[in-house]
């Protein structure tokens, strides 16, 4: 259907959608140890200094920064990537991990571990739009040869697309097999360039024991050929404590936590903090970002953990403090979890249906057991959506369309679980958005 203003053109409901099955090894039948990895392409990793758990973390300017991060059983003195442009192997560079120390462990966690060891390296100095395969090393140890690209160029006209999800703190084996999804989903799509993680990715943030759980299960993500899809983080209201920031390298300042992203072809994501005050700094800062942001977006994006306009519980303060200012500066669409349903909003105004207004999706499926939504709420309503399922969203952007494909697992209805962990994908949700006035 067509609306004036926001345009959506509801392309498709609950298509089948044949997804091949071929995964690495299923592990996760808690508890791991900590040697283990989810990498079958690593031999010898019960060595204490190989590398493993390693992401591309994205914050501020992609095109040319990325951290990425490793862990070790063992502490080691020499950590340090080699990286290069795909085919250039004489062209590579060493940089040495910046930024090393111990994942902090818990008093209970303290008898029965021992240390576990992080290193971040920040790079800088990044071609845009470039591929660059890259091998981590400590104390001689390597990691198989990995890969991610840069972002485009912000001034690059080139189609991309995000895979947007949230909330993997329970529901481990679910959560891997969404991690295979994503992985079958980024080799399918080459154009694919991030995976925007809505928070509450374990259930106690300060339980390390979880967050290798976590790390170990993440490596599913990698593509057979070694494609790491950086990773865009949000910390959830599980994420408290000092163990968000050790495994991806505080990303924002520390005890902020918020920042903003450039994408390419005008498109600009703000990434918010719901477990601090939504007043205060922080508004001020969104409010700066979105009027200075909006006159050259093309799309203008946020993301953050509790929502606005929630599926299954109550607003969060996110709707007194944020949608004021959304809706001031045209916000296009912003990304909510922590509900554990699937959800579209209508465009939304002054708190009614408005073509010009902004749409909420979400709300976390990347393991958790689904919930059941409230779907009488008005906002829910049709050109809206709501249902339940594990599920990835694929936003992908070409001139001034944007398109949202919500696909996963269908759920066994008592346990909210997934079905049938080895069956096909389904596409919940489809749906084309027209940038404001180009219609
Ligand atoms: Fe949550």
């Amino acid at each position: 259907m067509t609306l004036p203003g926001l345009k959506f053109t509801l392309v498709a409901l609950a298509l089948g959608l044949a997804c091949s099955q071929s995964s690495p090894t299923l592990q996760g039948q808690v508890p791991l140890a900590l040697d283990e990895t989810a990498d079958t392409g690593v031999t010898g990793n019960t060595k204490g200094n190989q590398p493993i758990q390693w992401r591309v973390i994205w914050t501020t300017d992609p095109q040319h920064r990325a951290t990425i991060s490793w862990s070790t059983r063992k502490e080691t003195g020499d950590n340090h990537l080699r990286i290069w442009p795909k085919g250039k192997d004489s062209q590579h560079r060493k940089v040495v991990a910046q930024h090393n120390g111990t994942f902090t462990l818990n008093v209970s966690e303290m008898k029965d571990l021992d240390p576990v060891y992080y290193h971040h390296v920040r790079l800088d100095g990044l071609e845009p739009g470039v591929t660059y395969e890259f091998e981590l090393n400590s104390d001689g140890s390597k990691s198989r040869t990995l890969s991610f690209r840069s972002a485009p160029a912000i001034d690059s006209t080139e189609s991309f697309s995000l895979i947007y999800g949230g909330d993997s703190r329970t529901g481990k084996e679910d959560r891997q097999r969404m991690n295979r999804l994503s992985a079958e989903l980024t080799s399918r799509l080459p154009d694919a360039i991030a995976f925007v993680h809505g928070g509450d990715y374990i259930y106690d943030g300060r339980q390390f024991l979880q967050w290798t759980e976590w790390m170990t299960h993440d490596e599913l993500r990698t593509t057979s050929d070694g494609r790491v899809l950086p990773i865009i983080p949000t910390r959830g209201n599980h994420d408290i404590g000092d163990l968000y920031d050790e495994v991806f390298d505080t990303p924002g300042a520390k005890g902020e936590n918020y920042y903003h992203t450039t994408l390419p072809n005008g498109v600009n994501l703000l990434t918010l903090n719901t477990n601090i005050s939504h007043a205060g700094d922080q508004r001020v800062w969104l409010a700066g970002q979105l009027m200075g942001l909006r006159p050259d977006s093309r799309w203008l994006l946020a993301q953050y953990h509790r929502p606005a306009y929630p599926a299954v519980k109550q607003p969060g303060e996110a709707k007194a403090a944020w949608v004021p200012l959304f809706e001031a500066h045209d916000v296009d669409l912003v990304f909510e979890s922590d509900g554990h349903a699937i959800k579209r909003t209508v465009p939304i105004r002054g708190d009614k249906l408005d073509p010009t207004g902004v749409v909420y999706i979400g709300e976390g499926g990347l393991g958790v057991p689904q919930r059941t939504p409230d779907s009488d709420r008005w906002y829910l309503q049709s050109p809206g959506m709501s249902g339940r399922g594990h599920h990835l969203t694929t936003v992908s952007f070409s001139g001034d369309q944007l398109r949202l494909v919500t696909q996963g697992f269908a759920v066994d209805e008592e346990s909210g679980r997934i079905g049938d962990p080895g069956g096909d994908s389904v596409i919940f949700d489809e749906v084309v958005m027209q940038r404001r006035g180009a219609e």
